[in-house]
């Protein structure tokens, strides 16, 4: 598989220590006594595992008695894996649910239905006592380094507040553990008694991400961790988390708007829309052969000065319509008031998540490359519907159906193809 290439820039402030730096502007930190963990979870396998997950926000009236009158239903039936060393990215349009799945899965909010196996533990309706270990193993990077840091804290402190809080070293080792974690991120060491104001934009965030590594995490959910950045800056924190993981064994979610950052840092990605997943795939396919016709959409959109980062030039796709609203999303296919390709069969029948490759999942009655959509329906034999959604009165259940997490060895072979292992037609 190709590593696309994201360019370096000079580093973002001053020099941080004085010593040797790497291309992210952090200091090496082989040889140190670096935080480090072990995953128990062996490489590739999934350290975490996200099943059917459903958020819905109730909607209150307004008045002195306020009764639920809707729910945002923002994180809907979503289901993936992210392997241990590994990095799965999550994208889709301001709205669609990812910092919501973020926040699920650090355990900010309780999912409504829904699993969320870390190491194998479900761990999504824990009680805040039975969290504490857990915490300490999922982080997450925040969008936002100006508002995310408390302005009025110093840096020792707000890097070291989780070393007490979980008393992971003696009083006295806090402050060298949080100097040895400012040198890891590229700052300074002796600037632990400044205040978040005294630090640019890239610095506040490489302080963030070393708040987040300070418990020595496994995962970490990194939400848009660079959007807030200017470019010159972006490839510098980029490259630091790309140090960070391969040094000490980090499994990221990363949520992104932006595709070039995603396809550089992620070898799989994820595809959502109001709430759903609707494509998932290895890098290589989902850039370069997405079936979906809102990722199609969504790559297309990206600027011409960035085609060439996502693996080369396509033709605009322009979308009809604003994104609905996710208290009263359409039947069916969420993305059918939109779609270019829509039928009758969209509108009766939500698309499940198909297996259509060896690594490669798209919720699409229609799906195919650009230009090579199918026109009879790929899902109406695995539904056990007719071409127009009807239920066919012979055809079996199709609870099943529901998205599992990860891949399996057999897929719908929309293509044709005969060479796939256990490959199985859908019709
Ligand atoms: N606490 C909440 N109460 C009610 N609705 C919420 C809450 N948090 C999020 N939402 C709604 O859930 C939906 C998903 O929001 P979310 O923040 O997850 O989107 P996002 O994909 O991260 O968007 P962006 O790219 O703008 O950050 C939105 O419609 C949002 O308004
Ligand atoms: S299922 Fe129908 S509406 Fe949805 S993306 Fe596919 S073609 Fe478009
Ligand atoms: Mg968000």
């Amino acid at each position: 598989m190709d590593e696309p290439t994201l360019t370096t820039t000079p580093a973002d402030g001053p020099p941080a220590n004085g010593g040797a730096t790497s291309s992210s502007g952090s200091t090496s930190t082989s040889g140190s006594a670096a935080p480090h963990r072990t995953a128990t979870v062996p490489h590739g396998e999934p350290i975490l595992e996200v099943d059917e997950l459903q958020m819905y926000f109730p909607v209150k009236s307004s008045g002195i008695i306020r009764r639920t009158v809707g729910h945002v239903q923002a994180v809907d039936g979503v289901s993936f894996q992210v392997p241990a060393g590994g990095a799965l990215g999550l994208v889709g349009e301001s709205g669609c649910g990812k910092s919501t799945t973020g926040r699920l899965i650090t355990r900010l909010l309780t999912p409504t239905a829904g699993a969320i196996r870390f190491e194998g533990q479900d761990i999504a309706r824990l009680s805040p006592r039975e969290l504490k270990p857990v915490r300490r193993e999922i982080q997450m990077i925040f969008q936002d380094p100006y508002t995310s840091l408390n302005p009025r804290h110093t840096v020792g402190s707000i890097v070291g507040a989780p070393l007490e809080i979980h008393k992971v070293v003696p009083r006295n080792k806090v402050l060298p553990r949080v100097q040895e974690l400012l040198e890891i991120v590229g700052l300074n060491p002796e600037h632990y008694n400044r205040y978040p104001n005294e630090f640019s934009g890239g610095q506040r965030q490489r302080i963030g991400i070393a708040r987040a590594l300070t418990l020595q995490p496994k995962l970490l959910v990194a939400d848009e961790p660079v959007s807030a950045l200017d470019v010159s800056i972006q490839a510098q924190v980029i490259n630091l988390l790309q140090d960070l993981q391969r040094e000490f064994d980090i499994s990221f979610l990363f949520i992104a708007h932006d595709l070039a950052v995603v396809r550089h840092f992620c070898p799989e990605v994820a595809v959502m829309y109001l709430g759903k997943l609707v494509e998932i795939a290895d890098r290589d396919t989902l850039y370069n052969h997405p079936h979906h016709p809102y990722t199609q959409a969504l790559l297309s959109a990206v600027p011409d000065v960035k085609q060439a980062a996502i693996g080369g030039r396509r033709d605009r796709i322009r979308l009809e319509g604003d994104v609905p609203s996710p208290i009263n999303p359409p039947s069916g296919c969420r993305f059918r008031t939109r779609c270019p390709l829509a039928q009758e069969i969209c509108a009766k029948v939500e698309p499940p998540l198909l297996q259509i490759g060896p690594h490669h999942k798209v919720a699409c009655h229609f799906a195919g490359e650009v230009g090579q959509h199918p026109t009879t329906p790929i899902s109406a034999s695995v539904l056990g519907v007719d071409e127009q959604g009807n239920q066919k009165p012979e055809a079996a259940s199709t609870s099943e159906l529901g998205s599992q997490p990860g891949f399996s060895d057999t897929w719908v072979d929309v293509h044709g193809h005969r060479g796939g292992s256990g490959a199985t037609r859908s019709s």
